[in-house]
């Protein structure tokens, strides 16, 4: 029976290590960075209100399934999917879920260090005043300017893949566990701080309007759709990185209570997040749709036109930096496990060779920005693409294949071993969401990915 296997790899040496961990491998740029952009892109409330949805009924179902098979399995993704697909007697083909969570976390890291690169540039830049001052304009130019020198990208890129690097050389135990047991407190009382500052200094009731007023007159499938690639990004779903975590977690932790405390976590980040830009947006008079530049260009505008700006502009950028570095731990694990395990490697040599093949493909991204835009390959920047096959076409396929896999080939029993949910209404909504709702929907997101405009409403 799963329930005795342990990992090789050491277990969390507590539920709420693990909590910490899985919180930090979900809270990233995605919720600090992305969010805010796309829910100002989005019109604001109704976004917001159909992100929570997306993770009520779809994160969540994907996230039990995804935790369930790394706990079971106890090995990297591609194994721990072999192995209990042999004890379900179903094909070993299935592994190919790993195979693709491990792919898409090491390209979806190659580009995640060049931007966690931008923000250790303005942390710095925020630090020595070099934004103090700064209007709009010179803002922009800045950010063109940072973004357009590949030589100062690559070195900040560098330096973020080494430090990744370092923290998961050193191991689950030394290495993952003691940097986000530090770190996700430390986060969250910044995050924390710069609401409150936030709420002092911003236009704080408009700010807190434009999130959450629902304006349904502006929402598309398109935008249903954005809302939930959301979700699956931010949640860190369908790539094993949470197949891995759980692998090591110990038997006798529950995993529904487990998963729905790190969608809150993560959501709650996200929504503080927004709660901080916000206002501070609106103050400043600057454009909410304003995408990916938002925290980059408009935030330091802000900062630096506020009192107290320099330090909280400097404490923002070191929370994000804190935050994508946590998730960018997560990103890489699945390969390095896998690769320990396969050619019996020191986890360093694993380590080493995985992120040097993220920070090789990251330079693509680099180059994107400047010498190398014209570069297209379907219609697409190297960036581009590589953000769009992961996000639209490896993540979601990844999460597909998880829920149909856990929801309808594993023997009913097996999960309910695991899973021990106790209310039979609990218990029928978890299955009728991870082998309906969730299907379903995410093939909307893939056929979304490929172009194909669902206009059902219209
Ligand atoms: N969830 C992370 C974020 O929001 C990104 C991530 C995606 C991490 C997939 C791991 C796996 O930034």
């Amino acid at each position: 029976m799963a329930i005795n296997r342990t990992s090789s790899h050491g277990e969390w040496s507590s539920r709420t290590a693990f909590i910490l961990a899985a919180t930090g491998s979900a809270v990233g740029l995605g919720n600090i960075w992305k969010f805010p952009y796309i829910t100002g892109e989005n019109g604001g409330g109704a976004f917001v209100l159909i992100y929570i949805l997306c993770v009520i009924f779809i994160g969540i179902p994907i996230m039990l399934a995804e935790v369930y098979l790394g706990k079971r399995g106890r090995l990297n993704p591609i194994a721990s999917i072999k192995y209990i697909s042999e004890k379900e007697n179903r094909s070993r083909n299935w592994q190919v879920i790993g195979l693709i969570g491990i792919l898409a976390g090491i390209l979806i890291l190659s580009y995640y260090a060049v931007i966690a690169g931008w923000t250790m540039a303005y942390s710095v830049r925020t630090a020595f005043g070099t934004l103090n001052n700064i209007d709009a304009v010179g803002a922009a130019t800045m950010f063109e300017n940072l973004i357009s020198d590949p030589e100062r990208l690559l070195a900040w890129h560098t330096i973020f893949m080494i430090i990744t690097t370092v923290v998961v050389a050193r191991g689950v135990k030394s290495g993952l566990e003691s940097a986000v047991v530090r770190l996700m407190p430390a986060l969250l009382v910044l995050l924390l701080a710069l609401v409150i500052f936030s709420s002092i200094e911003g236009k704080f009731y408009d700010g807190l309007r434009f999130m959450l007023y629902p304006d349904f007159s502006q929402v598309t499938w398109k935008t249903v759709l954005i809302a939930m690639g959301q979700a699956f990004f931010s949640l860190s779903l369908g790539m094993g990185a949470l197949m891995v975590y759980g692998s090591y977690l110990s038997s006798d932790i529950s995993i529904p209570q487990t998963c729905v405390i790190i969608a809150l976590l993560d959501t709650i980040v996200a929504l503080l997040a927004g709660l901080a830009i916000f206002p501070i947006v609106l103050s400043s008079g600057l454009e909410m749709t304003q995408g990916p530049g938002l925290i980059f260009q408009t935030l330091t505008v802000a900062f630096a036109t506020m009192p107290g700006g320099q330090l909280f502009g400097t404490l923002f950028f070191i929370l994000l930096i804190f935050a994508a570095w946590t998730s960018s731990i997560s990103l890489i694990e699945p390969m390095i496990i896998w690769l320990i395990e396969k050619y019996n490697i020191t986890r360093i040599r694993a380590a080493t060779i995985a992120a040097t093949f993220a920070w090789l493909i990251g330079i693509g991204t680099i180059l994107s920005f400047n010498i190398g835009a014209e570069i297209k390959i379907f219609n697409m920047t190297i960036f581009e693409l590589l953000d769009y096959l992961t996000s639209n076409i490896l993540l979601p396929m990844g999460g597909i294949m998880i829920t149909i896999f856990v929801g309808w080939l594993v023997a009913k029993e097996n999960i309910d071993v695991e899973l021990e949910i106790k209310s039979n209404i609990l218990r029928f909504i978890w299955y009728f969401s991870a082998r309906i709702i969730a299907p379903i929907a995410v093939i909307f997101v893939m056929l979304n990915a490929l172009g194909l405009n669902l206009n059902i409403f219209s």
